[in-house]
């Protein structure tokens, strides 16, 4: 964890240097898309002011493995600085999330932090804290620029979700035979995607097959499902996929670690070896995904880097508490992703 903070530390102080810029040191290929422009530095920034305000977090669903990290970390960085952090659970329901919203700004909270069940809620949920004219900062699941661009006291916080694809795809690149275990010429794998409303799990699914396309490797896709980002979603379908394809499945690739590691205990059930007969990658860098990279039953997985973003997150809604303004076409912020391989995975392990 101490390691984990040190790096995410580096990681928003290279960030705010690079804000306004576009540039990041070790993005992969000028393809990536840029999900919205990266935020220019705030408007009429002030100097933050004295902590202690009430701060309300909404969390899309608390049973989610990554954003259970995340939202204890940003608990504990709030607290830290002597903010009075109430944290709730939309449920996976925007009917709820929007009670929760209505109920924090009723009691008057200082600021805002909002994970939202759905981005196609996004225009509902800028309205209402606009009008209610609360500092929001947005996290994880990223509003089209155009949405934001509707209330100047807003800004996201999150990761370039293309970068954590290509990374993947760059994993099974690293690997003896790139993926190709049978030597048949192409590689077959299967796709266990999160939930298809979120650009993360777009840009992965896309992103990781194309790492490998633009490296001149073949590819063949034996299976797409929905696992909407949850464990035993990723045990199922890699059960199901197995029993269906068999030792045509050469690499699994998941959205995320949670299904990954279910992806693993299916896998290990159906006799299979990872980084022997079958390759498999995941996004987060959780704990147990750490330990599975380490013991070699993950190939690899990408920090998706939960401290940094929430230390990003604190740092720009004490810039809005301050009374900066974000300009159109600008309000995004983020942090990097890192490859995890067994040969670094130990400088991510707590
Ligand atoms: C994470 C997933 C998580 C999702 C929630 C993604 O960035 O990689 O693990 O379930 O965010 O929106």
């Amino acid at each position: 964890m101490k390691k984990i903070l040190t790096l995410a530390l580096c990681a928003v102080m290279m960030l705010s240097v690079l804000a306004g810029c576009g540039g990041k040191t070790d993005a992969p290929a000028n393809d990536t898309p840029a999900q919205n422009e990266p935020a220019a530095p705030a408007e009429n920034t002030p100097a933050a002011p004295e902590a202690g305000g009430t701060i309300g977090v909404c969390i899309y669903q608390f049973t989610d493995a990554f954003m259970t990290t995340y939202r204890n970390t940003l608990q504990e960085i709030l607290e830290g600085k002597g903010y009075t952090v109430t944290v709730v659970d939309g449920a996976n329901d925007q009917a709820k999330q929007n009670e929760q919203i209505n109920t924090f700004i009723t009691q008057g909270v200082d600021a805002l932090i909002i994970n939202p069940v759905m981005v196609s809620a996004a225009d509902q949920i800028i309205a209402t804290v606009k009008d209610a004219n609360i500092p929001t900062v947005l996290i994880n699941r990223e509003p089209t620029a155009e949405q934001m661009s509707a209330y100047d006291k807003l800004v996201y916080v999150g990761a370039l979700a293309a970068q954590s694809g290509t990374m993947q795809g760059e994993l099974i690149l690293d690997t003896p035979n790139k993926g190709d275990i049978n030597g048949d010429g192409k590689v077959s794998y299967i796709m266990v995607q999160g939930d298809p409303e979120n650009i993360d799990a777009q840009l992965r699914t896309e992103y990781s097959v194309k790492a490998l396309t633009d490296a001149g490797v073949e590819v063949e896709q034996l299976n797409l499902t929905r696992g909407d980002w949850m464990r035993e979603r990723g045990q199922e379908i890699v059960a199901n996929d197995l029993v269906q394809f068999g030792n045509q499945v050469e690499v699994v690739f998941c959205n995320n670690d949670d299904m990954a590691i279910g992806a693993l205990q299916s896998i290990q059930a159906a006799g299979r070896k990872v980084n022997e007969d079958i390759y498999l990658v995941g996004v987060d860098a959780l704990d147990a995904a750490l330990n599975e990279v380490s013991n070699g039953n993950m190939t690899g997985t990408v920090l998706n880097d939960a401290v940094g973003q929430a230390t990003a997150a604190v740092e720009e809604m004490e810039k809005l508490l301050g009374g900066a303004t974000y300009s159109s076409g600008s309000q995004s912020v983020y942090v990097d992703y890192v490859k995890v391989t067994p040969d670094n995975v130990a400088d991510f392990m707590g």
